[in-house]
């Protein structure tokens, strides 16, 4: 069967390149892989360790995310840049995830990549760097390589949303195929794995 990749991005807003970039993903993904799109990321409330102490497992939205990771075998994530960094909104449900709880931690040596969208010319450096940063601290197993920045995003994607630049969709291609790869080298199924 084909490994099950949630795939998460680090916006809010509806017309999102980030999400968009996500979406096109899911159609180009090889056979091996089956990806989804997380679309509830406002449902995560802002991390509060008083909140935590009253409920262990997390508010609702948390227990959705932390469910919904623990139950795929990978995670893709894409991430806006505000102010050289990720969002706001994606280091809180970060710090949520981070922590442990009766189910575990879920980004614990969790396989996991990183790309992103934005309108300027560095496309997403500084943000994924951020958030390479914040997963090491978590434990995950980030693919190193290939990289996906999209730059000049406007340009890249038809007014309808569609991503018309090929270049693009070619880098992606060959992302996930690695993904796929990272995968299969991080986290064998049941019965290739060593004794
Ligand atoms: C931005 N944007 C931006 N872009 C960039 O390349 N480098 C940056 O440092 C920033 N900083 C920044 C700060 C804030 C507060 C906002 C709102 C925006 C532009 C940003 O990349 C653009 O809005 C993207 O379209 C956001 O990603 P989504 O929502 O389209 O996925």
């Amino acid at each position: 069967p084909p490994r099950s990749v949630l795939c998460l991005a680090g916006s809010l807003r509806r017309a999102s390149w980030n999400r968009r970039l996500l979406h096109v993903a899911t159609s180009m993904a090889p056979p091996t892989l089956r990806l989804n799109v997380f679309d509830a990321l406002s449902s995560v409330p802002l991390f509060d360790e008083d909140m935590e102490q009253r409920e262990p497992a997390g508010p609702a939205g948390v227990q959705a995310l932390r469910a919904a990771i623990a139950a795929a075998e990978g995670l893709i994530i894409a991430t806006p840049e505000y102010n050289h960094a990720m969002p706001g909104v994606l280091k809180n449900a970060l710090d949520w995830l981070s922590r442990d709880t009766p189910e575990g931690e879920v980004l614990l040596e969790k396989p996991i990549a990183v790309l992103g969208a934005s309108g300027g010319p560095w496309g997403t450096r500084l943000a994924q760097a951020s958030l390479r940063q914040v997963l090491h601290a978590c434990g995950a197993l980030v693919m190193p390589t290939p990289t996906v920045f999209v730059a000049n995003a406007t340009v890249r994607f038809d007014h309808k949303g569609v991503l018309t630049d090929l270049t693009t969709a070619r880098s992606l291609q060959r992302f996930l195929l690695a993904f796929d790869h990272w995968l299969t080298r991080v986290a064998p199924p049941a019965s290739e794995a060593q004794p």
